[in-house]
């Protein structure tokens, strides 16, 4: 009914709006007293933590994507090798495992079938498995050493958003918390980034201050067969989750690219009036903002309709936006969470624009237990 939706007409924009909250909710209680980040159910030993060699991050869908960013920043925050894969890939490749490496499982449901056997296969060559999970005593933390919960609340949509948001949440903190005890960042840095991540709730909720227009720009698009997203750095995830969210809600082919492979094969695909959605990197001092800039210059001039998403006071990037979304100022490694919001909301509204059911897509589940 319209009541458990909160007055919004589908579960998923009701938990789109509920991300402020439950990115609020995954932050709670996280530092000690005495400073120093605490995780939920660590049954990891400090000693574990510094023989860590490498960490291999497993999960399905729109979790491989929150593990796609924690790469970025586990790698930069811990100077520890990360790998991300596909569930379904990992135990059948005959994998490098071993007591020294920690395996994160991120699963929203904490039930997906291709998850769950490739922690077996993790636990049966002895290494450390760690899950980021949603859902209270399933399987996946349940067969874990250790668990990071996230505190999204149900999630009833079957395309995952404020379970995203939490599990990005989830996979900083781990980041940071393993930057702890091996000693390669250090109270004060630490304390700052937590600083800037207790200020992403507020930054989301101006994100979705925006919806309207984002919903008319949507509207402005039900005749569209394909839609491209580009990002760079962290934000070539984002592209990633913002393409799979059309494919399952509105049943588009679409498709996200690192920005730097453009002129390696999908620059080929633009044609007129083709929508390119980029996700553009803050100016920092390195030259990903410059680099993205030029892509987007590209495309355009090959007939693209670029709808971009930028920080506030970006004006670089304002010759080439057909369509400028703002976001808020804000550190690439943390701009996911803000910029995947804009991406989640086009997506409901395209998909209830062509009428289509945006809580139970055609084909797909909620969580699938079977391989
Ligand atoms: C299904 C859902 C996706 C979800 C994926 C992984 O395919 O439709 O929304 O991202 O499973 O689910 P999990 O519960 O393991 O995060």
């Amino acid at each position: 009914s319209a009541a458990e939706k909160d007055g919004h007409d589908w579960f998923m924009r009701k938990e789109i709006f509920e991300q402020p909250r439950a990115v609020a909710d995954s932050l709670i209680g996280r530092r000690t007293t005495a400073g120093l980040l605490a995780l939920d159910e660590m049954r990891l030993a400090d000693e574990e933590i510094r023989d860590l060699d490498k960490i291999i991050i497993i999960a399905c869908g729109t979790s491989f994507y929150a593990g796609m960013v924690a790469k970025y920043a586990i790698e930069h925050w811990t100077r520890t090798p990360v790998e991300v894969e596909l569930a379904s890939e990992f135990r059948y490749r005959d994998p490098i495992v071993d007591q020294t490496t920690l395996v994160v499982a991120i699963s929203q449901s904490g039930e997906t079938a291709d998850t769950l056997q490739a922690i077996r296969h993790a636990k049966s060559q002895r290494a450390r498995v760690l899950a980021i999970c949603n859902t209270n005593g399933s399987s996946i933390p349940r067969e874990s050493d250790a668990v990071i919960y996230t505190h999204a609340g149900p999630e009833i949509g079957v395309a995952s958003t404020k379970g995203f948001l939490t599990q990005l949440v989830a996979c900083y903190l781990l980041a940071l918390y393993v930057a702890q005890v091996k000693g390669t960042r250090y109270g004060d840095e630490i304390d700052e980034i937590m600083v800037q991540l207790e200020a992403m709730p507020d930054h989301i909720a101006t994100v979705l201050e925006q919806a309207e227009s984002v919903y008319e720009l949507a509207r402005a698009h039900v005749g569209t067969r394909s839609v491209l997203f580009l990002g760079r750095h962290a934000g070539y995830p984002v592209a990633l989750e913002g393409a799979l969210k059309l494919k399952e809600l509105a049943y588009l082919h679409a498709e996200g690219f690192a920005a730097g492979e453009l002129k390696h094969g999908p620059i080929a695909l633009i044609e007129d009036g083709l929508p390119v959605l980029c996700v553009v990197p803050p100016r920092g001092r390195d030259q990903l903002h410059g680099k993205m800039i030029s892509g987007i210059q590209e495309v355009r001039a090959r007939g693209a309709l670029t709808i971009c998403l930028a920080e506030e006071g970006d004006r670089k990037i304002e010759p080439y936006a057909d369509h400028l979304i703002r976001l808020p100022q804000v550190p690439v490694l943390l701009q996911p969470l803000v910029a995947i919001v804009p991406l989640q909301l086009f997506a409901c509204e395209l998909a209830t624009a062509l009428g289509h059911d945006v809580d139970q897509p055609r084909n797909l589940a909620k969580s699938v237990t079977v391989e």
